[in-house]
């Protein structure tokens, strides 16, 4: 190994940062699996497609926020994060197995902090000791977090109403709700996502919230809502549209109404890693996305 140095990501960097973080996570999910789950795969081509295009979009929104660690010309460390308004966000973070525990870690954590130059900040945070130890010693508060695992019975889906497909002509009021709910609107991101993923909302006074269901995976990704019966409605839209297994994840424990709802759709409760938070309290009713929190 050479020196190493920190320095800030550029766009063209990004699939050499798709491949570390490839290789990071594999490891990482491999070494914090439990006996009860199946093996770890190695991440496939389109998922590693979609990782990239994702990223990219970050680093060109706010490239401040986006660092690399480098061995010579190898990249080694990777920690992506985004200032929206007045909250900050990390998408992602890593540093290569054979690299870890001697620093780089705590540079990349430092640069991005340094961008965040002190906003309320969150992220979802695997249980990696040495992640879990970095954030609480940046003054995180982790807040455990509960997934829904399992196939759908669909016998248990309820007849819902009230719900419209969603559009641009939504952003505007979605921004005012994730305001609400943490402090910032999702600006940009919710365009980035209307391109990619379906979009339901409800526009009723009162009772707003929408959704961003992956289709392929038929999956909610990010959802957010001013009452928890609404926040169900929507969750339970996201489930209606799932063939074969599906997750809801990143469900924190202000948010039991999601337990709720995946219990009666049959689904099995367990625990993932943790919501960073610091500066703000619990989103609710809200399911984070995973890299738009
Ligand atoms: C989290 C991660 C980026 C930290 O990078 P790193 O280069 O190892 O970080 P550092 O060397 O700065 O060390 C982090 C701290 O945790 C400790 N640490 C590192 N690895 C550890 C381990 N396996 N067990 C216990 N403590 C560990 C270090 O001693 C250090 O603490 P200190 O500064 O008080 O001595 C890296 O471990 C990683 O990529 N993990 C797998 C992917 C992951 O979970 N990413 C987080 C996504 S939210």
């Amino acid at each position: 190994m050479g020196k190493t140095q920190i320095r800030p990501m550029r766009v063209e960097d990004v699939p050499a940062a798709e491949r570390a973080s490839a290789v990071t996570f594999f490891e990482g999910d491999r070494l914090s699996r439990r006996v009860s789950e199946p093996e770890v795969q190695p991440r496939s081509a389109a998922v590693g497609k979609q990782w990239i295009d994702r990223m990219s979009y970050l680093v060109e929104t706010d490239p401040g926020g986006c660092w690399a660690a480098m061995d010579g010309d190898d990249m080694v460390g990777f920690a992506i994060s985004q200032n929206r308004e007045q909250v900050w966000f990390l998408a992602t973070y890593g540093v290569l197995p054979q690299h870890q525990g001697r620093g780089l870690g705590r540079q990349l954590m430092d640069a991005v902090l340094a961008h965040a130059d002190g906003r309320p900040g969150l992220f979802s945070s695997t249980v990696h000791p040495g992640a879990t130890r970095r954030y609480r010693l940046a003054g995180f508060l982790l807040h455990p977090q509960m997934r829904m695992v399992g196939s759908v019975d669909r016998s248990t889906l309820p007849a819902v109403s009230g719900l419209s497909e969603g559009d641009e002509n939504d952003i505007e009021w979605m921004n005012r709700l994730d305001v609400s709910r943490r402090g910032a609107g999702h600006g940009p991101d919710h365009e980035y996502m209307i391109r990619r993923m379906r979009l339901v909302v409800s526009r009723q006074s009162g009772r707003h919230g929408y959704v961003f269901i992956d289709e392929d995976l038929g999956q909610a990704k990010l959802l957010a809502a001013q009452d928890p019966q609404t926040a169900s409605s929507l969750l339970w839209e996201a489930l209606a549209s799932s063939r074969g297994p599906t997750l809801i994840n990143c469900i924190t424990t202000a948010n039991h109404w999601a337990i709720d709802v995946g219990l009666a759709a049959r689904l099995d409760i367990g625990q993932e890693g943790y919501l960073a938070l610091r500066g703000m309290t619990e989103p609710t009713p809200y399911l984070a996305s995973g890299h738009f929190l």
